[in-house]
């Protein structure tokens, strides 16, 4: 593919978009990437450890045994995040830290963390944003099946219940689940994520038990946490055809029905599409029942966006042998995914105004690079800075139009553990040394905090 790197700049003397009062301005983490102490004060294995303690299956055979060291750092963090001037952070709670076995026993230490994690952000004036699960799913689930067997959604109910029980008097925002295509598709049929199983009818029992698990987590979370808002967090990616070929356009649908319709039409009661159902087999798992169970209405969906996707049909007949006319002509990141703002708007747009969501929030956006401390100690990242301003900008333009967006939250906090490329990307408005944790405000960071107090 070719790479042409177009300078990212914003028109000079732009004004800056008007956003409602009371949005949320944040920034976004996960636990097994920034906690660490992973064995610590009672937590319990999660698939995570267990993939990144497999020889081979990441990058550098980096684990998230330190990662940024947040579970010990995390009065260090909260104080940052006052000093970024957010008002919002999203953070995920691992399961594995509440329930060590999945179910039965609860390990309070862990909920005791985030307590106080909770108590301090409000003091800070930052309202948590708290995700119930981001991937880390307790071992012992997984030994007992994992995600494609249906008693997991039980135990995801159960485990609602202990952490809203605990938090649900202070936490305003829930989502249950993040990225279920991801976990579902990337860990369970792809293999690149833990707990890296390569079979497609495990991946899709994945993806129908997490999106009934989130809807049985809803009542739950309504009942220990009344008048808080409840919704789900999906990556949502726009797809368009490499060319105007009838097997291009077709490719592009189908990529849509796979990572968006697959779960946007049965969260809004359209079920799972038609035309995805023939290559998708549904019929072995889902009970009758089901489709209504997961069509509960939200108060918000979480959108995190990085790129679109270019589809390209694998068979291309003779009559459909177009030259392939699109390809990326903005500047990749360091996971080489084209830098493409127009995409978000495209995807806030469709999330109300196809799909009637009441509200979304910008739940990650951001972009990895090579940042380096310079001689001076400080982090300059240009680029960064330049994305998420071309990003925010696109955020203010469909509030114009009037898509109820909330709130908008930075990926990431800090640089993290990137999953299967272990440390080796970094996402953050923070620089880590992951050699001795020490934390660098980027200039990106800076830039956003002038952003956030209206200066710029
Ligand atoms: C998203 C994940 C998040 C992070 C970013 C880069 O898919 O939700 O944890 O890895 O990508």
């Amino acid at each position: 593919m070719p790479r042409l790197v177009a300078p990212l700049l914003v028109p000079p003397g732009e004004p800056k978009p008007a956003f409602p009062a009371g949005f949320a301005w944040g920034a976004a983490t996960a636990s097994y990437q920034i906690e660490g102490a992973w064995n610590e004060d009672g937590k319990g294995e999660s698939v995570w450890d267990r993939f990144s303690h497999t020889p081979g299956k990441v990058l550098n055979g980096d684990t998230g045994d330190v990662a940024c060291d947040h579970y010990h750092r995390w009065q260090e963090d909260v104080a940052l995040m006052r000093d970024l001037g957010l008002n919002a952070y999203r953070f995920s709670i691992a399961w594995p830290r509440i329930l060590p076995g999945g179910v039965g026993q609860v390990n309070s230490p862990g909920l005791d963390f985030y307590s106080r994690l909770t108590d301090a952000l409000l003091e800070a004036g930052i309202q948590p944003f708290a995700t119930l699960y981001h991937w880390d799913l307790p071992q012992a689930l997984q030994d007992r099946g994992g995600w494609p067997e249906r008693s997991v959604i039980e135990a995801f109910a159960e485990y609602a219940e202990v952490v809203s029980r605990r938090l649900g008097d202070r936490i305003q925002c829930w989502s249950t689940l993040n990225e279920p295509w991801v976990n579902a598709f990337v860990g369970y049929q792809v293999g690149r994520h833990a707990p890296g199983e390569t079979d497609l009818g495990r991946a899709l029992a994945a993806a129908h038990h997490m999106l009934l698990a989130h809807a049985a987590a809803l009542p739950v979370l309504r009942a220990y946490s009344p008048g808080a808002r409840v919704g789900i967090v999906l990556n949502l990616t726009p797809q368009h055809p490499a060319s105007p070929s009838l097997a291009d356009r077709q490719a592009a649908t189908w990529m849509d029905g796979y990572i968006n319709r697959w779960f946007l039409d049965p969260l809004t009661g359209r079920e799972y599409p038609a035309d995805m159902v023939q290559s998708m087999p549904v019929e072995a798992f889902v009970q009758p029942g089901d489709m209504q169970a997961i069509a509960q209405p939200l108060d918000f969906v979480g959108v995190n966006y990085y790129t679109r996707n270019i589809a390209r049909s694998d068979v291309i007949p003779e009559s459909e042998n177009a030259p392939r006319a699109v390809f990326p002509v903005g500047e990749m990141t360091e996971m080489d995914w084209e830098v493409y703002p127009e995409g978000l708007l495209q995807i806030l747009g469709r999330l109300h105004f196809e799909y009637g969501f009441p509200a979304v929030y910008v739940t990650e956006n951001g972009a990895a690079f090579r940042d380096e401390v310079g001689p001076d100690g400080h982090v300059d990242d240009p680029a960064r800075r330049e994305y998420l301003e071309r990003h925010l900008r696109v955020v203010g333009r469909a509030i114009e139009i009037g898509v109820p967006v909330q709130g908008y939250f930075a990926w990431s906090l800090l640089d993290n553990f990137e999953w299967g490329f272990g440390y080796s990307k970094r996402f953050g408005l923070v620089h880590v040394d992951f050699e001795t944790g020490r934390r660098t405000l980027k200039s990106s960071g800076a830039w956003y905090r002038q952003w956030i107090l209206g200066s710029v």
